[in-house]
């Protein structure tokens, strides 16, 4: 019978030896050649002309800003509100060029020249803009936090029934969108409003619609 070649044994410690000096070696070596230094370039920027409440604004901003991220943190227009910033809740809805938008999911590069509305243009505190008004008037709020967004998209939408846009409500579609509760509720579906208080902004946008609740 064979006896094994003692030359040819490893025990147990040898290995481990031999181990941790191969892990010591691969250790010096990258030591010896570092890896280049991760260069960070800066991120693409660029300059965008807006007309925000009616006054002319450049900016210099990172490209992937959002326009809510431009009004609220380079404008310090900050009634337009963030809630969800995925454009779940229409907390941000402001006007641009006339048509309600998210802020949340658009970037401000995307619109050199643009007229933004926001809640701080539609009017003041000593004179309301009819929708403000309106909200006031019918308890179309309760904490706020979505108002900002509600009085736009309902300026917004009075504005698309003028011009006959229908919505997923709308029955004729060669007809004129009507004033309905259906549609108002239909095209505010968007914002969203953790106190419930959608029956009164109905209210209130159809008043001044000139309409009957
Ligand atoms: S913050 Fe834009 S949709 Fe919610
Ligand atoms: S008033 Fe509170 S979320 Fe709408």
């Amino acid at each position: 019978m064979d006896t094994p070649d003692d030359s040819l044994t490893i025990s147990r410690r040898d290995l481990m030896i031999v181990g941790a000096a191969s892990a010591a070696a691969t250790t010096a070596a990258a030591q010896a050649s570092p890896a280049a230094p991760a260069v960070s370039a800066p991120p693409p920027s660029a300059q965008v002309s807006l007309q925000v409440n009616g006054k002319a604004h450049i900016l210099a901003l990172d490209n992937r800003t959002t326009l809510l991220d431009a009004l609220r943190e380079h404008l310090h227009l900050t009634g337009t509100k963030k809630g969800c910033d995925h454009g779940q809740c229409g907390a941000c809805t402001v006007l641009l060029d006339g048509v309600r938008i998210n802020a949340c999911l658009t970037l401000a590069v995307m619109h050199e020249g643009a007229q933004v509305t926001t809640i701080e243009g539609l009017g003041t505190p000593r004179k309301l803009h009819p929708m403000q008004a309106a909200f006031v008037k019918h308890d179309g709020y309760q904490c706020g936090y979505c108002t900002p967004g509600q009085i736009c998209s309902a300026v917004g939408v009075l504005d698309e029934l003028r011009r006959g846009v229908p919505s997923h409500a709308t029955g004729d579609l060669m007809a004129r969108p009507l004033l309905s509760v259906d549609e108002l509720r239909e095209r505010m579906s968007g914002n969203l409003c953790r106190c419930g208080a959608y029956s009164n902004i109905v209210d209130a946008m159809t008043e001044v619609a000139g309409g009957r609740a």
